[in-house]
């Protein structure tokens, strides 16, 4: 943020942040979480400089893509979007992301909101009505521009996806976006630093420069939107629809006075994917209504798996769920932090994941909080005695501390977070060094030395509580943790930067033998385990955490008895076997991760449950038509066979 930006938040003393809302098409996966965890970070350092913070989250969920992704599924796209909203909830609990409020835009409040600012377009002379001709990307939920050209097929490719787009011919309406290009060069003039990174704002000037033509608003042939108000045989596209979500999340049309206290916002996080529709239409929109504009368009990078795009389709797309199993939260907070500037594409490989983790926290900060609660706890039984003045290496200490809050705290405000924790990892080093120097060990059994180690396990507290501090914004359990162990009985959370002195450490009572922070896995292990594909068995589990469903629901699964008719071993795994399986009148194929409890001999010729009607997909290349079912006892899979001899195919219920 610039000198200016800085100062108005400052003076506001109200912080609004949102992050897209994700489509609820599909569950959610490391993209999303990477967005959401930024927001978080920002939104409780912001709480810390002692900002009130609103900040935003939620789901995008009309429009013809989840139409699309409902029909597939055999769901209405409301029972759709219930069951993908419930895991995107559980995921930022798990992540402790601790959003204001979760925007739903099926919900009734929003609905309206659109509706009236739609009628309020209309009736200024913004919105009106024509025919529109072109093409649609079903993926994007974008109009494809006109300068593309047609292929062999006939057909126009969309530039963002690389999909095919529909073409489109239908009776809309228009929004006079056209109108607005002026006033956009205008704004972005006064404003260079709308849109972050730099780079993205030239790109936005130039597309805008080249000149916008008037925007298709409305669909026919789409119902799965919200009615155009008096003409419901119109559904609002779903951008114009979504973008109003940071209105009506705050307060648009339901609670006015939270809504003039929060908006604009003051940062609008996104993917750089859609950017366009941040810095481009949704000003315009906001111009038209009248309404002021959001301060900062931030756009993130991508983060790709070992070095390629993610897709559904490589079956290579990352559900954080599997890190968050073995190592909580922070983990995967940091590494995401970490590892990339906000603005750049990042590669998630489990080898450079686990590489900061075992370096960073397990060896820098984990050992450092260790060796320290355990000396004080040895040598002082847990309670601290009158330490000696503090000598040239202490004081060094202290006031590296304080350097470090303050460049710690300015990259924060920038979102320059992988600085912020590059400023806070250093000085976790100094804080070894310091100790390695001091030797404190060698003091424990001179009496007249006791005051001196008294000194330097104070230090080192002091210390450690101010890296807490510093790491509270994207590592909140760990460093609650942290500070809990030096006795500290409020939480962090309730603290300010300014209150936050070093020596203010006071460990009054006894200090409690130190927990493990965090947890110390073997590279060989965790790729075995976790690199390879969700094993079928361990899905079920998962889904068993899910809300509940209604006997309906229960009744369109179809569980048959299926007989093993072979059994191979899946080359370069460790888990999965290749098994055809007969359900009566058909044999299916299906992949499943039991090769470590059952050899193939103890399953040929075996009777089990499968799913039949799963939707195939593909594991290391091959096709898994059907699934069989196992209790998963703490990651082992155990099957239920039969007692008694039953038919291949007979349903189950
Ligand atoms: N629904 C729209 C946003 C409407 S906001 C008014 C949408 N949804 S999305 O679910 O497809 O994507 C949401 C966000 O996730 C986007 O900001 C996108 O950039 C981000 N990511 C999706 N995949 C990603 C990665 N692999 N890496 C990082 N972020 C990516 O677009």
């Amino acid at each position: 943020m610039d000198e200016n930006q800085l100062k108005s938040s400052a003076k506001r003393k109200v912080f609004y942040i949102t992050t897209p809302i994700y489509y609820v098409n599909d569950v959610p996966h490391i993209g999303h979480a990477y967005t959401t965890i930024i927001a978080d970070a920002v939104s409780r350092h912001k709480k810390l400089a002692g900002l009130e913070v609103y900040f935003l989250t939620g789901t995008d969920e009309h429009g013809q893509k989840i139409e699309k992704a409902a029909a597939e599924k055999n769901l209405s796209p409301i029972e759709l979007a219930n069951q993908v909203v419930g895991r995107f909830k559980q995921l930022w609990q798990d992540l402790l992301i601790d959003y204001n409020f979760f925007i739903r835009t099926t919900a009734d409040f929003h609905e309206k909101g659109v509706q009236a600012i739609f009628q309020q377009l209309k009736e200024k002379g913004d919105i009106y009505k024509g025919i529109y001709r072109g093409w649609y990307c079903v993926s994007c939920e974008n109009f494809l521009t006109e300068d593309i050209p047609l292929d062999e097929d006939g057909l126009k490719t969309c530039p963002d996806c690389g999909k095919k787009a529909t073409q489109v011919a239908e009776e809309c309406y228009f929004f006079r976006l056209s109108a607005y290009q002026e006033k956009l060069l205008a704004f972005y003039q006064q404003n260079p630093h709308f849109v972050r990174p730099q780079s993205r704002m030239n790109e936005v000037v130039s597309f805008v420069r080249q000149g916008l033509k008037d925007l298709s608003i409305t669909r026919t042939t789409v119902k799965w939107g919200i009615p155009v108000p008096n003409d419901p045989a119109h559904t609002i596209y779903v951008w114009f629809d979504a973008l109003h979500n940071y209105l009506t999340g705050i307060g648009y049309g339901w609670n006015s006075s939270l809504f003039h206290k929060f908006w604009p916002a003051d940062i609008h996080l996104i993917g750089k994917d859609i950017l366009r529709f941040h810095a481009i239409f949704w000003p315009a929109f906001l111009m038209a209504a009248g309404l002021p504009l959001p301060k900062i368009v931030y756009s993130h990078g991508w983060w790709l798996k070992d070095e390629t795009k993610m897709s559904k389709s490589k079956g290579n797309v990352l559900d954080p769920r599997i890190i968050l199993e073995d190592f909580g939260p922070d983990p995967l907070r940091y590494f995401l932090l970490r590892e990339v500037p906000i603005g750049l594409d990042g590669n998630f490989s489990h080898e450079g994941f686990l590489h900061r983790v075992n370096s960073d926290l397990a060896n820098d900060l984990g050992n450092l909080v260790h060796r320290t609660l355990t000396m004080i706890q040895n040598y002082f039984q847990g309670k601290m005695e009158q330490p000696a003045p503090e000598n040239e290496s202490d004081r060094h200490l202290r006031e590296a501390f304080n350097q470090t809050k303050t460049k710690a705290i300015a990259f924060y405000d920038e979102l320059a977070i992988n600085r912020a924790l590059e400023e806070i990892w250093s000085y976790i080093n100094q804080v070894n060094k310091y100790l390695a120097d001091n030797e404190p060990w060698k003091m424990a059994r001179q009496a007249e030395a006791r005051p001196r180690l008294a000194r330097i396990l104070y230090q080192t507290g002091c210390a450690l509580r101010g890296i807490a501090l510093l790491i509270y914004p994207v590592m909140p359990a760990s460093a609650e943790k942290i500070w809990q162990m030096l006795g500290e009985k409020t939480a962090l959370s309730k603290l300010t930067y300014d209150q936050f002195q070093f020596e203010t450490w006071l460990p009054e009572e006894a200090i409690s033998p130190p927990v493990p922070l965090f947890p110390r896995v073997r590279l060989e292990d965790f790729l075995k385990e976790k690199a390879s594909p969700t094993p079928a068995t361990k899905k079920i589990t998962k889904e068993a955490k899910m809300s509940t469903i209604s006997f309906e629901e229960f009744m369109k699964m179809d569980l048959r008895v299926g007989e093993i008719l072979s059994v191979e071993k899946v080359e370069g795994t460790r888990k999965l076997y290749k098994i055809q399986v007969s359900l009566g009148e058909e044999t299916k194929q299906m992949v499943s991760g039991i090769a470590e409890e059952y050899q193939p001999q103890d399953l040929i010729g075996k009777k089990v449950v499968v799913v039949a009607n799963l939707k195939p997909a593909v594991i290391r290349g091959i096709e898994s038509q059907t699934m069989l079912l196992a209790a998963d006892v703490n990651g082992r899979a155990v099957i239920p066979f039969f007692v008694e001899d039953v038919p291949a195919g007979a349903k189950v219920r």
